[in-house]
């Protein structure tokens, strides 16, 4: 097992009828920015719920709407400007994590000095401080909630970047599995397969004999199959909704993570995937993983017949015919949710390869995976294994 230091501050505040905790977890002398994202948190009762738990206190409570699927760092700058013109001291994201890691992003550059991109472009290196802020989780995916990283999008330039700053963990979130009853299908699946391969990028490395961050990993990777066609099915069924968001929770808050090596590869270049085809986040990571394992199969051999045996139960055949088949399951749960694996799903080509390729150069991500050898000529076999 490799060395490491593990701290997670997040306070998970979980179950029914909880964000009417918020009357005692938010300070009641705080000036609050509520923050959410388009008409869902308004339409499902939720932005409801928070408000009133919010106020009667004597608090001073302002909104900010708007925050796009992938956030912008324009919509940002914006709640930025409303943070510092009316002194705004604790921030609440309501809302998936396009929100919560809106939410972030505006908590490190409010009190940032100099252009608020640099802290992307640094990658949260440069952030020293920033604003309290906590989350109600609505869209269970992304582990945002207990984890002190996000992803923001610059629309002048397409570029994607993720940011990272152990200043940025939520204080608390509030996972209330109800809140997640009124997600399009599409989302449910969305966020399965995020916790899916956020566990993978954590796990389908190499091994070094961290027997309890593998069975953690294999458990989760489970739970999701198991629970993915209720989960998509019932969208009321409170228990797998329950089981969904602690899972995906997990498989982004640091626990399976500490002392073993971490790939994400499929998330950098997904991340390019988005920012030019505005392709959903998991969508790309779908497209991305069946093809790197496929070619970073010599690399993750030893994990890759583990996954296959403990995840998918595959015992026979050959170490190549194993491994055939565990990238097959894995692309047909995938496929089996309505999640393509294919970029031409997309109607993208040669040429869509081509560009993602001239986009990771740019953002420097030249050298990936867990053994950084993943190059470019490596992300276009990768690429054209997708086709
Ligand atoms: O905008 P509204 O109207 O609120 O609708 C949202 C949005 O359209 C809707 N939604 C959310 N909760 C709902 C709901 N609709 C009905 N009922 C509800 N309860 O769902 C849509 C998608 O929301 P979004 O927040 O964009 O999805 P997700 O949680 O998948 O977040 C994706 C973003 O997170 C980043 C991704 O790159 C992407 O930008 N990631 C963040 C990570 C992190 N912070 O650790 C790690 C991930 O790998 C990922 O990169
Ligand atoms: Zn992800």
């Amino acid at each position: 097992m490799k060395n490491f230091e593990f701290h997670n501050p997040t306070k998970i505040v979980f179950g029914a009828d909880s964000v009417a905790k918020l009357a005692k977890l938010v300070p009641v002398d705080a000036r609050v920015l509520i923050l959410y994202g388009g008409a869902s948190a308004e339409k499902t009762g939720t932005l409801a719920e928070v408000r009133a738990a919010l106020a009667g206190a004597g608090r001073h409570v302002q909104e900010f709407g708007g925050i796009e699927p992938n956030p912008s760092y324009e919509t940002l700058m914006r709640a930025i400007e409303q943070v510092r013109r009316d002194k705004l001291d604790f921030l609440l994201a309501v809302g998936g994590g396009s929100v919560i890691d809106g939410t972030k992003f505006v908590a490190a550059a409010a009190l940032y000095d100099g252009e608020a991109w640099e802290i992307a472009e640094q990658g949260g290196a440069n952030v020293h401080q920033a604003l309290p802020f906590a989350a109600v989780l609505t869209l269970p995916a992304t582990g945002s909630e207990m984890n002190s990283g996000g992803v923001v999008t610059k629309k002048a330039t397409q570029a994607k970047l993720s940011f990272r700053n152990p200043l940025l963990y939520p204080r608390f979130s509030i996972l209330d599995p109800a809140k997640t009853f009124t997600l399009p299908a599409k989302q449910v699946a969305n966020g399965l397969v995020d916790a899916f391969v956020h566990t993978t990028e954590q796990y389908l490395t190499y091994p070094v004999n961290a027997r309890v961050q593998d069975r953690f990993a294999e458990g989760l990777l489970q739970t999701l199959v198991e629970i993915a066609p209720q989960a998509v099915a019932s969208p009321d069924d409170y228990e797998t909704r329950a089981n969904l968001m602690w899972t995906a929770t997990l498989a982004l808050n640091g626990l399976i993570g500490a002392g073993v090596p971490q790939d994400w590869a499929t998330h950098m270049i997904g991340h390019e995937l988005t920012a030019l085809y505005d392709i959903d986040h998991a969508r790309t990571l779908a497209l991305v993983l069946p093809a790197l394992l496929d070619v970073q199969r010599e690399q993750k051999r030893g994990k890759l017949l583990q996954y296959g045996q403990r995840v998918w139960d595959i015992s026979s055949g050959t170490d190549d015919e194993r491994i055939d088949a565990a990238i097959a399951q894995t692309r047909a749960f995938f496929e089996g949710l309505g999640i393509p694996t294919r970029l031409s799903a997309y109607e993208l080509g040669q040429d869509a390869v081509e560009a993602v390729l001239k986009q990771l150069e740019a953002h420097g991500m030249t050298a990936l995976g867990e053994h950084r050898d993943i190059d470019l000529a490596r992300s276009r076999r990768i690429l054209e294994a997708a086709l």
